[in-house]
């Protein structure tokens, strides 16, 4: 009996020193050396200017690749100082005729900003698969909402350079053709899921990398 009233007293001690830290807390730089979790990383003890800069974004990416393409990422995990804050960025890069093949952020909305070149974007909704889609010129914003599929592809003569800003620190990255065709997943299971044919299938595991 006595117990049973102790333990939310006990809890409570245990509980308030946390919470009253979240709000007087300015930011929890992550330390990455102690993973991560649902709510993000453990905070870094010892923090300096640095952990809020990063300058990884400032070299184009290398498109020499199927897509013509590449994402440069700013989150957590190259930029620490984010964690926490609902916040990260990247740079994509697309060549003459490269394309940002269907993909979804499961965990944040992005916003690109297109500083140099010019794309087609669009994003599929969920409810309807009604396609939304824009042409972009330097300058020009787009967003797409959190976990919906969307694309950019390179309409341009020239390199497109796209600055992206997440609403996360971690929004994730996954790439539809790379989960079917990068793996192991069986030829026989992907003619069902697909309705492509053996001869299909075996190409686009040889064009990104899966195992037959
Ligand atoms: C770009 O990537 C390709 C393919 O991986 C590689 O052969 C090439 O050396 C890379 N270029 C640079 C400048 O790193
Ligand atoms: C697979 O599909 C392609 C495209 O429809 C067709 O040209 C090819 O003959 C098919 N291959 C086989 C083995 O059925």
């Amino acid at each position: 009996m006595a117990n049973a009233m102790l333990l939310p007293v006990l809890l409570s001690f245990l509980v308030l020193p946390f919470s009253a830290m979240a709000l007087t807390q300015d930011f929890c730089v992550a330390d990455l050396s102690l993973g991560d979790t649902p709510a993000g990383y453990p905070c870094k003890a010892l923090v300096g200017a640095g952990d809020f800069y990063y300058n990884g974004l400032a070299v184009a990416g290398n498109t020499t690749n199927v897509f013509k393409a590449t994402v440069t990422p700013a989150s957590v995990a190259q930029f620490p100082g984010v964690n926490g804050l609902g916040i990260s960025a990247a740079r994509v890069d697309i060549a003459v005729g490269g394309i940002v093949p269907p993909h979804t952020h499961p965990a944040a909305t992005e916003l690109i900003f297109v500083t140099q070149g010019t794309i087609v974007a669009a994003f599929i909704s969920s409810n309807s698969n009604t396609v939304y889609t824009k042409t972009l010129y330097k300058g020009d914003i787009m967003v797409f909402p959190q976990g919906l599929l969307h694309y950019q592809y390179n309409i341009g003569t020239s390199p497109a350079v796209l600055l992206v800003a997440f609403s996360g620190p971690n929004p994730g990255l996954q790439i539809i053709a790379l989960a079917l065709f990068a793996n192991n997943l069986p030829s026989d299971v992907l003619q069902k899921l697909t309705y492509l044919n053996d001869t299909q299938i075996k190409n686009f595991k040889s064009t990104f990398g899966g195992t037959a």
